[in-house]
């Protein structure tokens, strides 16, 4: 499966949904996240996301293997998302700054 990790916490630029085959993005406040069971590891999503917040399951950093377990949870309680929105406006505030997973909300 593919994983949304901590970088798309406040940014959300949600590019990534428009191109998923099987639409399994799922939408939170601030953050989206992949149905693991839906996925059929297209990668197509990966490139998409302006600040680089997708992973293959493989390659996921070892500092965010959390999410891994974030994705399977929050798909299972938030609504499918499969239509680009505009991003937050401080999302490029929010690119690359550390620590975001305490912002996450549910
Ligand atoms: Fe969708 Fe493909 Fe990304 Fe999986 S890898 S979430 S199927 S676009
Ligand atoms: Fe998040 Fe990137 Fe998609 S910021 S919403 S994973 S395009």
């Amino acid at each position: 499966t593919f994983v949304v990790g901590e970088n798309c916490i406040k940014c959300k630029h949600t590019d990534c949904v428009e191109v998923c085959p099987v639409d399994c993005f799922y939408e939170g406040p601030n953050f989206l996240v992949i149905n693991p069971d839906e996925c059929i590891d297209c990668a197509l999503c990966e490139p998409e996301c302006p600040v680089s917040a997708i992973f293959s399951e493989d390659e996921l950093p070892e500092d965010q293997a959390v999410f891994l377990e974030l994705n399977a949870e929050l798909s299972q309680v938030w609504p499918n998302i499969t239509e680009i929105k505009d991003a937050p406006a401080d999302a490029a505030d929010w690119d690359g700054v550390p620590g975001k997973l305490q912002h996450l909300e549910r």
